[in-house]
């Protein structure tokens, strides 16, 4: 199904055809995992096209969402999600059926046993991550000045990241947690026990990309987890986990 050829695709809610855009898939190897950041722009007439690519619970979501910005991001990221996830296991966007597993971790009904996928959404900015026969999480975080750089630490770094945030000059501190963060998030939703972990049993890489040291009961199965950092955009922080070793390619949906 990777590279099937693209087929515009008429929504029939609406009385114009709206097109879906292309959405080219690369083949994903076994050492591959693909990160595609999906953008939320789009007209208010393709945002009510896409609705119908979304689940009836997700349509419910958007219902209730009051601020028409934040309904349009969600609308638009999560459709467009599903656009791609759908394109890697031959599904259509609306009869991907996403299920939760007892600890919430995501998972797609249906879907062959190789594929693992993760989703994440800041603001504008949703991403996902797929994966073939490793287990995979991915966070995006806007943090702003608003956030408490030195309070996050506190409460969920490790004493080895304690230790080196508190070492930084503090110009480099806010990126510095929010690259922590991001990756010890990535992490956790790999793992699939969300932010109920204890965070501060477990340190991630401090500068640049590299393998959890973590005592969790994952790891202690004698799984590696590593961790890679991107940037979607300025001021937004991404990070991806998955088992073993991996390099990460970078996609954008539309391109
Ligand atoms: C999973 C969790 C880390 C997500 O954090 P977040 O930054 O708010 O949200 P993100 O946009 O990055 O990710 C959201 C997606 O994570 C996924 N997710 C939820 N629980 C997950 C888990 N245990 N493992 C992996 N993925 C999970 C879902 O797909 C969710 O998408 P949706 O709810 O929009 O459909 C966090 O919500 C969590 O740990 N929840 C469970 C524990 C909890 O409720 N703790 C109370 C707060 S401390």
């Amino acid at each position: 199904m990777h590279g099937a050829p693209y087929r515009p695709v008429a929504c029939p809610t609406m009385s114009s055809a709206v097109v879906i855009p292309p959405l080219d898939i690369p083949p994903l190897d076994p050492d591959e995992v693909h990160v595609w950041t999906v953008s939320t722009e789009a007209t208010a007439e393709e945002t009510e096209a896409l609705v119908a690519s979304l689940s009836p619970h997700e349509q419910h979501r958007a219902a209730r969402m009051r601020l028409p910005d934040v309904r349009r991001d969600f609308i638009v990221g999560r459709a467009r999600v599903r656009h791609v996830l759908g394109r890697y296991v031959d599904q259509p966007a609306h009869e991907l059926d996403v299920v939760t597993r007892v600890d919430d971790k995501p998972l797609l009904a249906g879907a062959p046993g190789w594929f693992d996928f993760s989703f994440t959404r800041c603001g504008g900015w949703h991403a996902c991550a797929v994966g073939r026969d490793r287990r995979i999480g991915i966070d995006v975080e806007c943090l702003t000045d608003a956030h408490d750089a030195s309070a996050i630490a506190a409460t969920y770094a490790s004493p080895a990241e304690s230790a080196w945030i508190r070492d930084l000059p503090p110009t480099r501190r806010r990126a510095a947690v929010a690259d922590l963060w991001t990756k010890k998030e990535a992490f956790v939703k790999a793992v699939g026990t969300g932010l109920l972990a204890p965070l501060h049993a477990f340190s991630v890489p401090l500068e640049g990309d590299g393998f959890v040291d973590a005592p969790l009961a994952e790891a202690r199965r004698r799984h590696q987890w590593m961790l890679r950092s991107f940037t979607p955009a300025r001021g937004v922080t991404g990070a991806v986990a998955a088992e073993g070793a991996w390099r990460l390619t970078l996609l954008r949906y539309p391109a």
